[in-house]
């Protein structure tokens, strides 16, 4: 350097060729690496060096991306023993040892390779930091590989898994915390026995499994499946079990990793904005922990609860209390046991599964599908078998010799399991029409048999209640005494007067202990007061679900009856879609959060909850909204449920409010969980416009919300139904939108067997617009008219105006 002392120029010049020079991509004996220098691989993809985590003084060899500004570290070598100072090196002995030194003396790590001549270490283009013979300029043979022994992350290329000639075992552990590479809680690895799967542990817990191969993807991971970034691969023979990925080209970097919260992420660069971006991640809801539902159990992430036994007709939960509470981790447990030696045991199909954990399955691929039930049928401790490779219409054969565990359900990228059941829990194919009507005669008699009873029984519970006045203890729901209720609303004081509902006032209280509940007092007046007060209180005191309003109690005193239900500080959608002030309020993602929500609270009344129930009377004005504007669903006063195999019921009262009801509901008084459907489709329309469907856009019954969304859909100009007030909002969700019309449309279509049912409207708010069916002409249920007579009607009842709830008997 002295003779160039005075020429800086030079200098700089130099040092520039001094550090492009320092970009070498190998160390040799005589060539070691020291802590201010890093290897770069050729193609300037990856660096290896020394490096600091933020808020630590620790210095570590790792791999990172060369290209990528935010230092991304992809390996660590030395990350359970950190070099104090700036003095580490890497070096590698003319034997073949890599090693890190931390100062001359003392070796921080090291890996051995023995019968090397000319030993060198070279970061390859893939992120892979390999030790191999000097001349060696094959690719694939290395004394030692990096990709061996990942910290925790996998990179395209990278073998994981099982290989039994060099003893691999690839596990990837998270790191301890964002500024501690050392080995943290959380660990994947390949499970080879059986049908060969990655698992997530915990410590000794099994958090998350992926599911087998199926010629696709992992069958517990639909992500898997190749798409423009990604594409998976997997091997097996006797010699290595391995999976691996890879990605279309160079530009694309990803990246999977185990994080410190237990969570296998899986990452995108976005070269344009200079981020990460996740791409999917598991487990990604309760359905991906381990054993959810237990043994023989079934998770639908779609449903509320979301254990299912796997068939109802063959299992029945193992401990019914822990599974009414939610707690569905026992399983369930065969109605029948297997009778394998009279060989009358069959097999039913469940569609679109994550296969169950199959560390004691074995799998076949020369056998196809009838082969393979063949075999299973001849194992007495067979439990199940399906497909092995999905691909192609399916060939080979996964046999199952356990209890089924962890099978969750997808919504279409599951496949079928075929489980073994006693021949006794076979359901009997579908009774024919004939059979089917005299059962429906049976029923109707036993069950007005039962009604009758009911009723004789409500007549002698009235009276029991007079004489007693207060009391009531064969409720199981908390009574309030009046004079607490009365206290509580201060003498049900006009202040604290909320709203009139379709049988009376509702109040606002505050209990003694601060809590503040809502009181609904049913008129005297009200000729339907005591039936639809019981039946209220029975049903909701059944019902829980996040989206259905809760019942703390009820109060009786002498003919005055209460409900007491929580407190909804937000009112009812109705008081924010139409109050033109208000209405700004509700952003698009707020009504978008609410249809789902009232979606789901739905499909919980007719499919999910213990009862198959009708709401019969869902608007605007019975959907509350808590204080983080949560719909909730009130006023079961109307409900109905279906008993057995009904599906639908004749009325000849019929209840509801104009402008929700279905045609047949409203002319014929046929109500089905359709009609609900109906209901709900014109509050979605609501919800999007802004408008009420009675008297939207003019005073003439042949004008209604519907009408208009209908035209303006089929001239293709439906966003020009969304409520003006919230324009600011919508324009960054459009497809939502247009996927809420469409949806409302067809819940509003004028057959009831066109409407979709409530499990498949979830389904639709979730999917593209595309897959949506086309919606046919809605049914103007106030276009005719048996209901004209509104203004009679309405004296019988004191009620608010506009959303006049009206219960009148149909004379027939
Ligand atoms: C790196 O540090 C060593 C001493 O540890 C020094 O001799 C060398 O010049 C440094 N190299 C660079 C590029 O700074
Ligand atoms: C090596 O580093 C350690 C920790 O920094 C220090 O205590 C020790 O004296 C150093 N040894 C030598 C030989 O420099
Ligand atoms: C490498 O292995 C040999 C033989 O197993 C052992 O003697 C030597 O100490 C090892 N070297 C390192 C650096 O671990
Ligand atoms: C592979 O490693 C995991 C976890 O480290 C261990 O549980 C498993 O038994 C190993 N498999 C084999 C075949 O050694
Ligand atoms: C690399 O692949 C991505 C995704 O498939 C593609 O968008 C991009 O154009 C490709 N780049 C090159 C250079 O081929
Ligand atoms: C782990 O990954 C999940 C999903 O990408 C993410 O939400 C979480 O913040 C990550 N945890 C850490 C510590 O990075
Ligand atoms: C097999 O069937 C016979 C007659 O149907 C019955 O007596 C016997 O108990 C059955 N065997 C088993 C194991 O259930
Ligand atoms: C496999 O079978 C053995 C013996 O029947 C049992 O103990 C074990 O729990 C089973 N493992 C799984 C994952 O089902
Ligand atoms: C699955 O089947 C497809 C089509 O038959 C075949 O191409 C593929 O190799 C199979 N995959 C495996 C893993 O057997």
């Amino acid at each position: 350097m002295k003779p160039f002392h005075n020429r800086p120029i030079l200098l700089i010049l130099l040092s520039i060729l001094a550090t492009t020079s320092s970009a070498r991509d190998t160390i040799t004996p005589t060539q070691p690496l020291e802590d201010n220098e890093t290897l770069v691989s050729s193609g300037s993809h990856f660096a290896l060096g020394f490096f600091t985590p933020t808020a630590s003084n620790n210095r570590y060899l790792g791999l990172w991306y060369y290209k990528i500004t935010e230092q991304t570290i992809l390996w660590v070598a030395n990350r359970d023993k950190p070099v104090i100072g700036s003095t580490g090196r890497l070096s590698i002995t003319s034997g073949g040892a890599l090693m890190i030194t931390d100062n001359m003396s003392s070796v921080v790590w090291s890996v051995n390779s023995t019968g090397l001549s000319d030993p060198v270490a070279q970061l390859l283009d893939t992120g892979n930091f390999v030790v191999k013979e000097g001349e060696d300029r094959s690719t694939g043979t290395y004394a030692w590989q990096g990709f061996d022994h990942p910290t925790d992350t996998i990179l395209p290329g990278m073998m994981v898994g099982l290989d039994r000639r060099t003893g691999r075992n690839s596990t990837v552990t998270s790191w301890k915390s964002d500024n501690d590479p050392s080995l943290g809680s959380y660990y994947g690895f390949m499970d080879s026995r059986g049908v060969p799967e990655m698992y997530l542990y915990l410590g000794t817990q099994k958090i998350w499994r992926s599911g087998a191969w199926n010629g696709v993807r992992l069958s517990g991971s639909p992500d898997t499946a190749t798409n423009q970034f990604f594409s998976f691969r997997f091997l097996m023979n006797d010699r290595e079990v391995t999976y691996w990925y890879v990605t279309p080209n160079d530009s694309v970097v990803s990246r999977i990793v185990v994080n410190q919260t237990g969570v296998v992420q899986r990452d995108v660069w976005l070269w344009e904005s200079s981020q990460w971006s996740n791409f999917w991640y598991a487990p990604e809801d309760p359905c991906d922990n381990y054993g959810h539902c237990g043994p023989y159990g079934a998770c639908d992430p779609n449903s509320s609860p979301a254990c299912k036994c796997l068939l109802p007709a063959a299992f029945a939960p193992k401990n019914p209390v822990n599974w009414g509470l939610r707690e569905g981790s026992d399983g369930c447990v065969r109605k029948t046991r297997l009778d394998c030696r009279n060989g009358t045991d069959g097999f039913l199909r469940v569609g679109n599964v994550k296969l169950p954990e199959s560390a004691n399955g074995t799998e076949d691929t020369s056998l196809n599908l009838d082969e393979c039930k063949a075999k299973c049928l001849m194992d007495c401790s067979c439990t199940a078998y399906a497909s092995a490779n999905i691909s192609g219409g399916g060939s080979g054969c996964i046999v199952w010799f356990s209890e089924l565990m962890d099978i969750r359900l997808y919504v279409g990228d599951g496949q079928d399991l075929y489980v073994r059941v006693a021949a006794a829990d076979i359901v009997s194919p579908k009774p024919s029409q004939k059979s089917r009507n005299m059962m429906v005669v049976v029923l109707a008699i036993f069950f007005s048999g039962i009604l009758l009873l009911a009723c004789i029984g409500c007549f002698l519970w009235r009276r029991k209640k007079m004489r007693r006045g207060a009391g009531g203890n064969d409720l199981d729901l908390p009574l309030f005494e009046f004079s607490t209720i009365a206290a509580s609303t201060e003498q049900f004081s006009e202040e604290n007067k909320l709203g009139e509902g379709g049988f009376g006032p509702v109040y606002k209280g505050t209990l003694k202990s601060g809590q503040e509940i809502a009181v609904k007092r049913l008129s005297k007046t009200s000729f339907q007061g005591l039936e639809e007060f019981k039946n209220e209180v029975v049903l909701i005191a059944k019902l829980q679900h996040r989206n259905l309003v809760r019942l703390h109690g009820c109060c009786i005193k002498e003919e005055e009856r209460m409900l007491i239900y929580e407190y909804m500080p937000n009112k009812s959608l109705d008081f924010f879609l139409f109050g033109k002030e208000k209405a700004i309020l509700l952003d698009w993602q707020k009504r978008f959060q609410i249809i789902i929500g009232v979606a789901r609270g739905l499909l919980y009344l007719h499919q999910d909850s213990r009862f198959r129930i009708i709401h019969r009377d869902l608007k605007a004005g019975n959907v509350l909204l808590d204080k983080e504007m949560n719909p909730k669903i009130s006023d079961f006063g109307m409900a109905r449920i279906l008993m057995g195999d009904e599906t639908d019921y004749n009325t000849r009262k019929i209840v509801g409010t104009y402008g929700y009801m279905s045609p047949e509901y409203a002319m014929d008084g046929i109500f089905s969980v359709k009609s609900d459907v109906f209901s709900f489709g014109v509050l979605v329309l609501e919800t999007v416009s802004g408008k009420k469907n009675r008297g939207a856009y003019s005073h003439s019954h042949h004008i209604n919300l519907l009408s208009h969304t209908w035209s303006l859909w089929k001239e293709g100009k439906s966003m020009q139904l969304v409520d003006e007030s919230i324009s600011y909002s919508y324009p960054m969700a459009t497809d939502e939108v247009l996927r809420c019309i469409k949806l409302g449309l067809l819940c509003v279509q004028e057959k009831p067997e066109d409407r979709p049912l409530m499990s498949s409207v979830i389904l639709m708010l979730g999917s593209d617009i595309a897959s949506l069916p086309q919606p046919k002409q809605p049914g103007f249920a106030i276009r005719s008219d048996p209901l004209e007579t509104e203004p009679s009607s309405r004296k019988q009842h004191s009620s608010d105006v506009n959303d006049l709830t009206v219960t009148m008997p149909e004379g027939r």
